[in-house]
């Protein structure tokens, strides 16, 4: 089996990669801190069958580049994990000009999975998102889909990981396995790179958290379950399908999201 796993690095994607890792004999890990990965990964016995990616996800532009050497080194995926992100500071850009928590959380991960489509079977991959219950956080702005004037840490962190769910609907509604879901409130680096308030906040209620591990159990369920006992478009929490919140399930606004994305992408020559 080859796995794809964004943010292995760290928290929920290391514990993924930890426990799950005899189930593949490939892994794919696309990361953006080579030194750190290859220091982290000495634990890791039989080392061929890891493959470093250097990718940062709020480069746009890389992320297309690494997506096309994968797509070449690695005609077949079986499932592609977009873990991933993170919050940072309302307003932040990226050097391409994006919402820093826009770009990491949602079109960093849209780009890779996007190019990467044709290695996915319809019938036998799965693509999951780890997305979060602050998808229900409100102020989505409909007439601002790309984060472009948002200001508010919270907000727009909300608003990525309704994307996550978006994201999964609209590719099940083209034909793919695919899955959210919400790890729980997990002690992480979440939050390293955020504004000072939202740091302090996450670091003062983080003493009640899960640990990492617990926080992967639903991740690695999705991995491990045949696909005939999945429900594909549906959001996971503690390995159960949960109903997101009423915008998550609009197929227009899936619809919407798609094809704004992909204009993102062309606006950056891609
Ligand atoms: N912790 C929670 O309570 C919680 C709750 C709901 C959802 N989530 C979601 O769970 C996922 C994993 O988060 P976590 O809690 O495990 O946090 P974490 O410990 O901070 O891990 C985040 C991972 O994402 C990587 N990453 C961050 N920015 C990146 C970028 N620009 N390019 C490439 N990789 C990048 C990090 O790389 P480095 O190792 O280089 O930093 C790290 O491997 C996230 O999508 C988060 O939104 C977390």
């Amino acid at each position: 089996m080859t796995i794809l796993l964004s943010g292995s690095t760290s928290g929920i994607g290391w514990e993924t990669l930890k426990t799950l890792y005899d189930q593949a004999d490939q892994w794919i890990l696309p990361l953006r801190n080579l030194k750190k990965a290859e220091s982290l990964f000495q634990e890791l016995p039989d080392q061929d069958r890891l493959k470093l990616y250097p990718m940062d996800l709020s480069s746009i532009k890389q992320t297309h580049q690494v997506a096309e050497q994968i797509k070449v080194n690695h005609p077949n995926i079986d499932v592609l994990i977009n873990n991933a992100g993170g919050m940072f500071p309302g307003g932040k850009k990226t050097q391409e000009g994006l919402d820093m928590t826009f770009a990491v959380n949602h079109l960093g991960p849209f780009t890779l999975t996007k190019q990467l489509l044709p290695c996915l079977s319809k019938e036998n991959s799965k693509v999951i998102y780890v997305s979060s219950e602050a998808h229900r956080i409100p102020g989505l702005d409909l007439n601002d889909l790309l984060l472009e004037n948002y200001t508010s840490t919270i907000t727009a962190y909300g608003a990525v990981k309704l994307f996550n769910i978006l994201t999964s609907k609209y590719l099940k509604d083209i034909g793919y396995q695919t899955y959210s879901l919400h790890p729980g409130a997990v002690k992480t680096a979440f939050g390293a790179e955020t504004d000072p308030i939202s740091k302090a906040i996450i670091r003062a209620t983080q003493l009640f958290f899960i640990s990492p591990r617990k926080g992967a159990e639903t991740t690695i369920f999705l991995t491990k379950t045949p696909i005939k006992n999945l429900d594909s478009g549906a959001y996971y929490v503690r390995k159960k399908v949960k109903k997101p919140s009423k915008l998550a399930q609009s197929k227009s606004l899936s619809t919407k999201l798609w094809n704004q994305s992909e204009e993102a992408l062309k606006n950056l020559g891609l």
